[in-house]
């Protein structure tokens, strides 16, 4: 469903150009959406080897009797061929709806100082000011329409710079920096700005980089088991397919191995052979298909391969008496159909019992334990763990959702109750629940941690210095935890929502309606339900792809405080 009808819904007819289509993410993204739109949409496939282009067109079509495709030579790098190609599109293939900027690469892994003066012109040429080229010939097709999504590929290299990427990450971080600028200025429209950051992804990108020499770039997934190019696809596709109104602003993703850009743990009898994933034939996870065979509700289902990754899973989930930790609450019960164990906690116990009556009464296989827990009592979690019941007492994912913010005092005039209110909820509540569950993971040597962070703790903001620094903890402790527990199978995820109407801003005003409601006047929030999607749809990759980071904003909002307040024209 979403996945399955709502995302071939959303993806019909569409009209998607990509670049760099000949290879790894780009072709993996093309085979991704014709198969999320059951062949129902039109791609435009660009890159240098049109050969390459060619046999992905045919064999697409040959599977999808009913799809477009228009494989056709761009060079980005040639910035001055940019906008001549976008003017000469054929009428059919004329009105692009959404712009993957995926063509880039990196070249050696050179020192400044030694770095061949022709590779940094051509990494700017293609990862930046061809991508910037592109996407200014398309926006004016975007803006004509007020609609349309620019998916840029950034990379954990422009977050994280490492000896030897000089120009590659400064290239990205480029990427990043420009994207954060259009998506600020594009506030006021329904256009939307996505960023897809990997860490390492299996495709020519090592070979390329090491000039073919297979050693070296056989070298840079030694002992780890790195993305593959239709992980990415997956994220890309699941982005441009999350309703109008939500815009996935930014998914950081490992593996398992990895933590930061030279972060990596590496397995020393693991011998992979080199390239395995670029080949025409691999598999892609559909997690699109069975649209039909789930129940249809406001909630999203996600095929038949989310259901089977979720079957019999024990799910804690903190704060699941209102808000995101509801939702997602409901959520993992759609996505598993039912077959699924929920630990529900939080301070108000009826509101448990209802939310718990109705999942029962939809999914009466369901099981539900669901019990007061109050994170910010700190000698009430162990007992509660080790309390569980039986059936539940294995848990397999743990959702630290509780938190809260408490008023919009600035520094100086900040109550001390709210100081302790803030932290001890939505840091050491959070950190000594984790420490609680985390010996059941290790012990065996799986489970999944989604810490939900916030914008304000990468953007504070005036009146937001509490809330903000708590945030900016939660963000902290998932890195380190992550890095920590690199040598496992334990994923640490995190998910920063921009505006989502919850209970959220009542809690802050304590109980002012009117100022809770004033926080999203002339503008369409994001609701619950879309931060939930997020969070299942993290926990419901594969065992080895760990969506390390997702900020996500209403298509109103580009920053902490950046938000457009009237339509959007
Ligand atoms: N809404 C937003 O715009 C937004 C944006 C970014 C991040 N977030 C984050 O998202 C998370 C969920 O917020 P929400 O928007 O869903 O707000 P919400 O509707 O107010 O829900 C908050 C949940 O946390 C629970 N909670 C609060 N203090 C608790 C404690 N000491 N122990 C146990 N549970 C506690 C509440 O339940 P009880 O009162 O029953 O205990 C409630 O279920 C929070 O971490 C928040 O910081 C929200």
């Amino acid at each position: 469903m979403s996945y399955g009808g709502k995302a071939a819904e959303r993806l019909s007819g569409k009209t998607i150009l990509i670049t760099g289509a000949s290879a790894g993410i780009g072709e993996a993204t093309a085979r991704e959406f014709a198969a999320a739109a059951n062949g129902n949409v039109k791609l435009v496939l660009t890159a240098r080897r049109k050969e390459k282009l060619d046999s992905l067109a045919e064999s697409l079509k040959s599977e999808y009797s009913n799809i477009k495709v228009l494989p056709v030579t761009l060079d980005v790098s040639n910035v001055s061929s940019i906008e001549p190609f976008v003017a000469a599109l054929p009428a059919e293939f004329a009105d692009i709806d959404v712009l993957i900027n995926n063509a880039g690469l990196a070249l050696g892994r050179d020192e400044v100082g030694s770095i061949d003066a022709n590779d940094i012109v051509t990494m700017f040429n293609t990862n930046v000011l061809g991508l910037i080229t592109l996407t200014q010939a398309v926006l004016r097709i975007f803006k004509a329409k007020n609609s349309g999504d620019i998916v840029n590929l950034g990379s954990i290299a422009g977050r994280d710079p490492y000896p030897g990427g000089g120009i590659y990450c400064a290239t990205k971080a480029s990427v990043k920096s420009f994207s954060h600028v259009l998506r600020k200025e594009l506030i006021s429209t329904k256009i939307r700005v996505l960023e897809v950051d990997p860490g390492n992804v299996e495709t020519e990108f090592s070979q390329i980089r090491f000039r073919g020499d297979t050693e070296k770039a056989k070298a840079v997934y030694a002992g780890t088991e790195p993305l593959l190019a239709e992980d990415i696809a997956e994220i890309i596709v699941f982005g441009v397919t999350r309703k109008q109104k939500t815009v996935i602003a930014e998914t950081l993703v490992f593996s398992t191995n990895q933590a930061s850009a030279s972060h990596l743990y590496r397995e020393q009898n693991i011998i992979r052979p080199i390239h395995q994933s670029v080949s025409l034939d691999y598999v892609i996870t559909h997690y699109y298909e069975s649209s039909n065979q789930f129940p249809i509700s406001t909630f999203m289902s996600f095929g038949s391969k989310a259901a089977e990754r979720l079957a019999n899973k024990i799910i804690l989930i903190t704060g699941a008496s209102s808000g995101i930790g509801e939702a997602t609450a409901r959520e993992f019960a759609a996505a598993a159909n039912g077959k699924i164990s929920l630990i529900l906690t939080a301070r108000r116990e009826d509101k448990l019992k209802s939310l718990s009556q109705q999942l029962r009464q939809i999914y009466p296989q369901i099981k539900i334990h669901s019990a007061r827990l109050d994170v910010s009592e700190f000698s009430s979690l162990k007992p509660f763990i080790t309390g569980l019941p039986k059936d539940f007492a294995s848990i397999d994912v743990l959702v630290n959702n509780a938190g809260k913010a408490l008023g919009r005092a600035n520094v100086g005039e900040i109550s001390q109750e709210e100081i302790n209110g803030m932290f001890q909820t939505n840091v050491l509540g959070l950190i000594n629940l984790t420490q609680e569950v985390l010996p059941i993971f290790k012990k065996k040597n799986s489970g999944d941690i989604v810490n939900i962070g916030s914008i304000a703790g990468k953007e504070p903001y005036p009146g937001g210095a509490v809330y903000c620094a708590t945030k900016a903890a939660v963000n902290f402790f998932s890195h380190s935890l992550r890095k920590e527990t690199i040598n496992s199978k334990i994923r640490v995820m995190e998910v920063d929502p921009g505006a989502v109407e919850t209970e959220f801003s009542l809690v802050r005003f304590g109980g002012d309606a009117d100022a809770a409601k004033k926080v999203y006047e002339g503008t369409e929030p994001l609701g619950p339900e879309d931060i939930a999607e997020i969070i299942v749809f993290a926990v419901s990759r594969k065992s080895k792809t760990v969506i390390a980071e997702t900020l996500v904003f209403p298509t109103h909002q580009a920053g902490a405080v950046h938000v457009h307040r009237g339509p959007l024209e």
